[in-house]
């Protein structure tokens, strides 16, 4: 009998898994530890839209300043959005914390899918994912990866989004009853290591000989993406406002709707994704223009003016004075981080 899709990656992943701060070797027991599906769930809220390499220090900085899940529960907003700067997608670090809140709350994560699902910011995938990784439940595990590597295998070439009912179907008849967590991180990491978006590496792929889409050729054109809709070209000014000769800098917490919502920033002119800022500066003065910095958004590519200036008067509206030599700590989103950088040089 030839062996099925799932046992010959199950083999595959036993020789080749990466190794990777979230993850227990394969065929491990599930540990009988709280902090293990915290583990999981942080480490799967990080994973959404965001690479592994990004994801590993802010991990170790999150598992070790808040080994728990109530440790987490614990903590000021505030200290969460300062750690998680840099990592982006902003919501998820609110949600995160609305998340940790109720799940101390309730004494822990639930064990499985639907009551995963029911959580502040968790999705099909992540919530799969959980159930999956950390529990050992039989769930469908679809993310980007996971869609590539099974619409290769089936030929499925109809454009996503459409594609994706058919992408998930092939995946739940793939899918095995055991080494539910190992079969999920298998597919990521074919996906990742050898089933690549550009130039795949079917040669060293242990499904080759079953992958439809190597089979009629091309499997590079897999999935079918839709027609890109191109993103609009967005202008706003951010303002580099000091006192003390430079020695501190006048920050705002943005709000927490909207982009970049509750991170630290410099104040701006109001720019959103769907309009330019109006170029108002918050007070009058000699402005000096710093240059601009470039930033692309899901929606939108921000150009973003840095102004500057110098001054004694009281800035109005909700801020704080913040030290010039400790902008690092601030909490910057990536964005705000690059202005702040062009103010430094
Ligand atoms: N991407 C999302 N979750 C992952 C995981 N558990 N391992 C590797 N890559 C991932």
């Amino acid at each position: 009998m030839t062996a099925s899709i799932s046992e010959t990656l199950l083999a595959w992943y036993d020789a080749h898994a990466r190794d990777l701060p979230w993850r227990l070797p394969p065929q491990s027991a599930l540990p009988d530890d709280p902090a293990w599906p915290y583990r999981v769930w942080l480490s799967e809220v990080m994973l959404q839209q965001t690479t592994v390499a990004a994801v590993k220090p802010y991990f170790a900085k999150f598992t070790s300043l808040w080994p728990s899940v109530e440790a987490l529960a614990a903590a000021p907003e505030g200290d969460i959005m300062t750690a998680w700067a840099g990592l982006g997608y902003y919501s998820r670090a609110r949600n995160l914390l609305k998340c940790a809140r109720v799940v101390a709350e309730r004494g822990g994560f639930p064990d499985n899918e639907a009551e995963l699902r029911a959580l502040p910011g968790l999705g099909d995938y992540t919530a799969a994912a959980i159930a999956a990784i950390a529990f050992g439940r039989r769930a469908v595990v679809v993310d980007a990866n996971v869609e590539r590597v099974v619409a290769r295998l089936f030929a499925i070439d109809t454009p996503l989004p459409g594609a994706r009912k058919a992408i998930r179907d092939a995946a739940d008849a793939i899918t095995p009853e055991r080494r539910a967590g190992d079969f999920a991180q298998a597919m990521m990491d074919l996906g990742s290591d050898l089933c690549t978006a550009k130039a795949p590496r079917c040669l060293l792929c242990p499904l080759t000989d079953v992958c439809a889409g190597r089979q009629r050729g091309e499997p590079e054109r897999l999935p079918v993406k839709p027609p890109k809709r191109p993103v609009p070209e967005r202008r706003g000014t951010a303002f580099w406002i000091t006192r003390r000769q430079g020695m501190e800098v006048w920050l705002v917490t943005r709000p927490t709707t909207g982009m970049l919502g509750g991170m630290r920033a410099l104040p701006d002119d109001g720019w959103t994704a769907r309009r330019d800022g109006s170029g108002t500066a918050p007070i009058e003065g000699a402005w000096r223009s710093l240059g601009a910095v470039r930033h692309g958004f899901t929606h939108a590519r921000l150009t973003l003016e840095v102004k500057a200036l110098e001054t004694a008067a009281a800035v109005p509206g909700e801020g704080q004075w913040w030290p010039v030599s400790r902008i690092a700590d601030a909490g910057l989103a990536s964005l705000f981080a690059k202005a702040a950088a062009l103010a430094l040089v």
